[in-house]
């Protein structure tokens, strides 16, 4: 029996009028890809949001859960993100168009331009990004991306390509934790009528050891985990964290139960340092 409080996971409501489960599982399995906490992430946690990319190298393997799970096409949200080798007009349409096959589905709930910075040879990054963004938009368009958006997007990335292009990005996905929070950016995202996206909510496990998660944690009775989650939730912030442990899974879904209070809100929101645990799109141009 799925976990009622994720089955009826709240939404973000996206600009053309999706709505987006706030959480979802992230899927970047280094190490190896777990067929089997996906499944239980499916079958047995009632998650509905699966974030994924071709970087990650486990298309085809999530395409098989999904068909195992035996849940309905329509009853999922699944994102998939193109890597900027991919970058370019016809490049970009035969990615996404391979990435479906891949996964064996007709359409991506959202599609994500991975990285502002191109890899492909050619033009300037600004260049590169508003050529692949009109491939997108023409994927929107055709049905074949029911939302378009951009990951790792910074102020003036978003800038150049409100100037450049037509359609406004439906997502940005950004890392956020309490030590890591684009407060201005997030603010910029809101009033331009783009969908906030967190990554990497656990800090990849940095956040564990620290005192203020600890002591939250402890007051509420709660994990750190959830801890960290609920806060990003809490922050209007769509939320991915990922585990290839079914536990874990488990624990990371149960974050609809609680409600953290004004001060314990400010005290993990006074953690910011700055420090990222992925990558840092601040030099790209
Ligand atoms: N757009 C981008 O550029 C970008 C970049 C990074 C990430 N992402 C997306 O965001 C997702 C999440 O980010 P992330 O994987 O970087 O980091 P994360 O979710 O912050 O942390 C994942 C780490 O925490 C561990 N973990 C998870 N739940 C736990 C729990 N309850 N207790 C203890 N440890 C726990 C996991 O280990 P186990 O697996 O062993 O449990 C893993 O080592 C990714 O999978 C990917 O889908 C996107």
């Amino acid at each position: 029996m799925p976990l009622a409080s994720v089955q009826n996971c709240p939404t973000v409501p996206l600009s053309n009028g999706l709505q987006i489960p706030v959480l979802g599982l992230g899927t970047s399995h280094n190490g190896g890809y777990s067929h089997d906490a996906v499944m239980y992430a499916l079958t047995e946690c009632g998650i509905r949001h699966i974030d994924t990319a071709k970087r990650y190298g486990c298309e085809a393997k999530l395409g098989k859960a999904v068909r195992e799970s035996g849940l309905p096409r329509s009853d999922l949200w699944l994102t998939n993100k193109l890597w900027p080798g991919d970058y370019g007009y016809t490049a970009a349409k035969k990615a996404c168009l391979d990435s479906c096959l891949e996964m064996g589905v007709e359409y991506f709930d959202l599609y994500l331009m991975h990285w502002p910075e191109s890899k492909t040879p050619g033009g300037s990054n600004r260049e590169m990004r508003a050529e692949t963004w009109r491939a997108l938009e023409e994927l929107y368009k055709e049905g074949v991306c029911h939302a378009i958006g951009v990951s790792n997007f910074l102020v003036h990335h978003l800038e150049q390509l409100k100037e450049d292009c037509t359609v406004v990005p439906h997502v940005n996905q950004v890392e956020y934790h309490p030590f890591q929070q684009p407060n201005h950016l997030i603010q910029y995202c809101r009033q331009e009528g783009i969908v906030f996206e967190g990554y990497s909510p656990l800090a990849k496990g940095q956040v564990f050891n620290n005192p203020t998660v600890l002591q939250i944690a402890e007051k509420h009775r709660r994990t750190p985990a959830q801890i960290c989650i609920r806060w990003s939730i809490q922050n209007g912030v769509v939320t991915i964290p990922k585990s290839t442990k079914k536990k874990r899974i488990q624990e990371n879904c149960e974050v609809f139960g609680f409600q953290l209070e004004d001060e314990d809100m400010a005290a993990l929101g006074s953690l910011h340092d700055g420090r990222h645990v992925t990558w840092d799109p601040t030099n790209v141009e």
